[in-house]
């Protein structure tokens, strides 16, 4: 591919933040100014670029943001970016500022609002960064780990309640459709149950018998995990179990504090391989990528190609922890 002359270029976060964005903007713009680059933020998202809501970036503004959650650049879900005006008011903007490429980090959103703009002839890079790691190009997306970390956390709390008062505990855990981190969560605290979207259950032998059964073992309390995309809610969830078991059931949902806190070490080491490797692809010229990660090497595939797929849930993990769950 042809080298091109990169003198400036512009980052941005959108759709919901993840731990581990912060850390992914300062690899990119420390990147970027040891290659003589000069970096603009776009502030909240698409919506930044349209109203042309940038800052400078210098390699003191970064500072301090390995270890902070959020995004300081803001975030935003931007519906402008679905209309034709929208998108080119964008791209115009990109080049009234001089802008030769754009590191778009975020989640599929983000990515189709990024393949639009390099149609356009602005070239992108995307960083995969969410928490809900449903992006079936890569087998990882920064926010991940610190998201499952956190959920972990706070349900092993709740156990101890949960022990001390005989009762089930039903776990509400992010994912939007997908699955993949209430499966982690649950394999990660013992769950009875985990109830995701991409695999129907049988309520009755699934659910209901896997706490009679606990009983008769002598398991005193129970933690059921339910994505938030499973086709019942959690307090439908949790009035079954009451009313076919009789045990003693509280409904946790927790939300939000998922996609807050410091990241993990694994966030941040992925942010540095994934914010270095899209400053190398925009020097080498690249546009409309996706940085990935497979079979733990960092690659980079068309925005197309990559929306295209679908990811799978690791069923042979659901299938080991169900397995265990006695
Ligand atoms: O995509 C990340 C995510 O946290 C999902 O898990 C969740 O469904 C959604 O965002 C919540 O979005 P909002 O912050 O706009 O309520």
């Amino acid at each position: 591919m042809a080298e091109k002359q990169i003198r400036r270029i512009g980052v941005l976060t959108s759709g919901g933040d993840s731990p581990g964005m912060n850390a992914v903007i300062r690899a990119v713009v420390r990147m970027s100014i040891a290659n003589n680059i000069e970096v603009l933020g776009i502030q909240r998202g698409y919506s930044g670029l349209i109203s042309n809501d940038f800052r400078k970036m210098t390699a003191r503004s970064v500072d301090g943001l390995l270890s902070r959650g959020g995004t300081m650049l803001y975030t935003a879900r931007c519906q402008e970016m679905f209309q034709p005006e929208g998108q080119n008011r964008a791209a115009d903007n990109c080049r009234y500022l001089g802008i030769d490429g754009l590191v778009c980090i975020g989640g599929d959103g983000t990515f189709r609002g990024a393949q639009t703009l390099s149609r356009l002839n602005v070239p992108c890079i995307c960083i995969p960064a969410t928490i809900d790691n449903d992006i079936a190009c890569t087998d990882y997306t920064i926010g991940f780990d610190s998201a499952c970390n956190t959920a972990v956390e706070a349900i092993d709390k709740l156990r101890d309640t949960m022990q001390s008062h005989e009762r089930c505990s039903v776990v509400e855990v992010m994912g939007r459709r997908a699955g993949h981190l209430a499966l982690n969560v649950g394999c990660s605290v013992g769950a009875a149950a985990i109830l995701v979207p991409e695999k129907p259950e049988n309520f009755q032998t699934d659910v209901v018998e896997k706490i009679r059964q606990g009983r008769i073992n002598g398991r005193n309390h129970h933690i059921i995990i339910v994505a938030e995309g499973y086709s019942m809610a959690c307090q439908e969830v949790a009035a079954r179990i009451h009313q076919e078991t009789g045990v003693d059931v509280r409904v946790t949902i927790l939300g939000h504090v998922q996609r807050g806190g410091s990241p993990t070490s694994q966030d941040r080491v992925m942010a540095t391989r994934m914010g270095s490797a899209a400053i190398q692809a925009l020097l080498a010229g690249k546009s409309q990528r996706i940085i990935a990660l497979r079979d733990n090497q960092i690659v980079d595939l068309d925005i197309e190609e990559g929306l295209s797929c679908q990811k799978e849930l690791n069923y042979e993990l659901l299938e080991a922890e169900q397995t265990m769950a006695i």
